[in-house]
């Protein structure tokens, strides 16, 4: 009947279109899970570790002078800092800082040098970092109990920012942050103790 298979033509099409579309919306689907996941596994940054592989101190045991009463003080320390890049793509760092605090003020600072760290490689970065001891003038009287109880306790806090390059492309970007307290002994001048704590901002 012709009726009938008037009715039915477009009632068809419009199921084949249905169909079509829905083929194209599980496709699109399926792509937008596929890069979710990647996105949440391959391409995702892992977080640099940072930590101090040695400290040196280079300078002199710190006096105490009278009868004007200051520390005499000149201390460097000499730190190599270690940065692993956990990730299975190269982590371009820029140029990092490690800032040196003594009770919570700064003291002194050091640039370290940018660079690029292949996958699943590591880095070492070499810091000089000199207590300047006329930042302290507000806290003269901790620094001088500390001296005559024969060390010193410093904090050092590195910051390295940089990118993490998947399949040369896709960027991502990461920061390895780490802070160390450092117990530093008088007359010998050693690294008593060491503290770090590794943690990075993606
Ligand atoms: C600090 O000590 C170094 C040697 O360790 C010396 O070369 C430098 O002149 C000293 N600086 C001051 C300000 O005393
Ligand atoms: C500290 O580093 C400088 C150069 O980076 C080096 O000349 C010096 O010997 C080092 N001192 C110690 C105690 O490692
Ligand atoms: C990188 O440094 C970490 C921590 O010091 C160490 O466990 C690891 O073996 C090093 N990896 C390479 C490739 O040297």
């Amino acid at each position: 009947m012709p009726e009938n298979s008037n009715h039915n033509q477009p009632n068809k099409r419009k199921r084949s279109c249905l169909i079509a579309i829905s083929v194209i919306l599980f496709l699109i689907f399926l792509l937008f899970i596929i890069a979710l996941i990647l996105a949440l596994t391959v391409f995702k940054p892992k977080q640099p570790k940072t930590e101090i592989l040695s400290a040196f101190v280079d300078g002199v045991a710190p006096r105490i002078t009278f009868p004007a009463v200051w520390v005499e003080l000149n201390i460097t320390l000499n730190i190599t800092i270690n940065v692993e890049n956990q990730n299975h793509a190269s982590f371009r760092h820029g140029e990092g800082k490690t800032l040196l605090l003594y009770q919570g003020t700064q003291v002194g600072n050091a640039n370290l040098y940018p660079g690029n760290i292949p996958a699943r490689g590591n880095a070492t970065l070499p810091c000089r970092l000199t207590l300047q001891v006329d930042k302290l003038a507000n806290d003269m009287s901790k620094l001088i109990s500390d001296v005559v109880g024969g060390e010193i306790m410093v904090e050092t806090k590195t910051r390295i920012p940089g990118r993490v390059t998947f399949l040369g492309f896709i960027k991502k970007h990461a920061v390895a942050i780490s802070e160390c307290q450092l117990t530093i002994g008088f007359p010998d001048m050693k690294v008593k103790r060491q503290d770090c704590k590794s943690k990075a901002k993606l």
